[in-house]
């Protein structure tokens, strides 16, 4: 790692020229150059996604997996082929691996409602942190309240980290699955996912990771990872919106009972009973997002030319500086700070609701996210309601952090 990790390589990533690849960055916002530091809500896209989507309305579109004639046969290779791309980029051992869902949200709800109400019962335990996401804290309470199955928290510390001692004490003869966030998106944690993985296969605890806010900023192999399963959106690694993966181990969707029927997820019905398609079909129910794959599809591609190791390093330069102006800004206190963590800066500043400033910034053309970022317990251990957030993405800038930085100081001035 460098000594200075703002030096780190711009050789590697000439960054004007991966901006010229995103046609919205290149807009007027209130009469200043967009600068878009909204990239954990959703990043944007790069023209390679918006032309494969384009191109596939216009030259390919039609059902998949139903037709003999050539528009269906191209549309299923487009669609299969991307589900072959998003395989290789994480590193699943097969397709069937690979199921096409609207996001991490509904990924995490099909396992909920699949596996957990086959496998949960009375006074079981699903074992999550106090820093997720809602979307990994409300399948789980619906689940439990179906089941009788209870949630447990693993409490976290004031640097924004989960307490690994706590989560050990908490994994216990009742624990029947864990879930956490790989990367927060309130804060921008990187949990100690293979510490989390090791401790709960040592009990033979499955585990899902949220793997929304990680996908898109650095290499991900769920082989190497060993989680049982991996959740991530389309939207947040620069795919179309809509579109999302779930990632499960082959033997445990295997088991696992479909969660939508309809369809597709069928290879023959009668009134006497339905048999079920193979994996992953049987977990795809209706006309997917055809588009939408082909998009992702794209963005994987997109993602692989430039390296997630250089995305990686980039963000972590660009992490430094901003922070560094950041903390320049007098009364500005970042809520999150665990070592090693993801381009995201969740703050406040003394005696100014997260609102007012995120719309006083919009005025200077930035885009920061305020509230509580779908994280309501995050907000309440450290005793806010809202923070403002800025998180970053490889086409971003120094400079625009430092216009940030500089209006935030024109913030301070009207409140003063
Ligand atoms: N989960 C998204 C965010 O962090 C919407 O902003």
């Amino acid at each position: 790692m460098s000594a200075n990790p703002e030096a780190v390589l711009n050789a590697e990533l000439d960054i004007e020229t991966v901006r010229a690849d995103f046609p919205i960055l290149h807009q007027e916002v209130n009469g200043r150059t967009l600068a878009y530091l909204d990239n954990a809500a959703s990043a944007q896209r790069p023209r390679q996604v918006i032309d494969a989507v384009s191109h596939y309305y216009s030259s390919d579109h039609a059902n998949v997996h139903r037709g003999v004639h050539t528009l269906s046969q191209r549309a299923t290779d487009a669609f299969e082929g991307a589900r072959a791309k998003v395989r290789r980029f994480i590193n699943a051992g097969s397709d069937k691996e690979i199921v096409w869902t609207r996001g991490t949200t509904e990924a995490i709800n099909l396992v909920a409602q699949s596996w957990g109400r086959t496998h949960l019962g009375e006074g079981d335990e699903v074992l999550i942190t106090w820093l997720e996401h809602h979307a990994n804290i409300v399948p789980w309470q619906i689940v439990c309240e179906q089941t009788g199955a209870r949630l447990v928290v693993t409490p976290m510390d004031d640097t924004g980290q989960i307490r690994l001692d706590e989560f050990e004490r908490l994994l216990g003869p009742k624990t029947r699955m864990v879930a956490l966030g790989h990367v927060s998106n309130a804060l921008g944690t990187v949990n100690p996912v293979r510490d989390v993985v090791a401790m709960a296969k040592a009990r033979d605890v499955p585990v899902l990771l949220d793997g929304a806010q990680a996908v898109p900023h650095m290499a991900v192999d769920v082989q190497d990872l060993d989680c049982d399963f991996y959740a991530f959106s389309g939207h947040k690694m620069f795919g179309p919106t809509g579109i999302g993966v779930l990632y499960g181990r082959e033997s445990m969707l295997a088991e696992m009972p479909p969660w939508q029927g309809g369809g597709d997820m069928i290879l023959a019905v009668s009134f006497d009973g339905t048999v079920y398609n193979e994996l992953p079909w049987k977990f795809e129910a209706g006309t997917p997002n055809i588009a939408g794959a082909v998009g992702l599809g794209a963005a994987v591609d997109y993602l692989d030319g430039i390296g997630m190791s250089n995305i990686a390093n980039r963000e972590a330069s660009l992490l430094a500086h901003a922070t560094r102006v950041l903390e320049e800004v007098p009364g500005l206190r970042i809520i999150g700070t665990a070592p090693g963590k993801a381009a995201v800066i969740s703050f406040i500043l003394e005696g100014i609701h997260p609102h007012d400033i995120g719309t006083i910034v919009d005025h200077e053309g930035i885009a920061i996210r305020t509230g509580h970022h779908c994280a309501m317990p995050i907000m309440e251990h450290f005793g806010v309601p809202a923070t403002a957030r800025a998180s970053f993405a490889f086409y971003n800038t120094e400079e625009e952090a430092d216009r940030l930085a500089q209006a935030l100081l024109k913030v301070r001035e009207m409140f003063a």
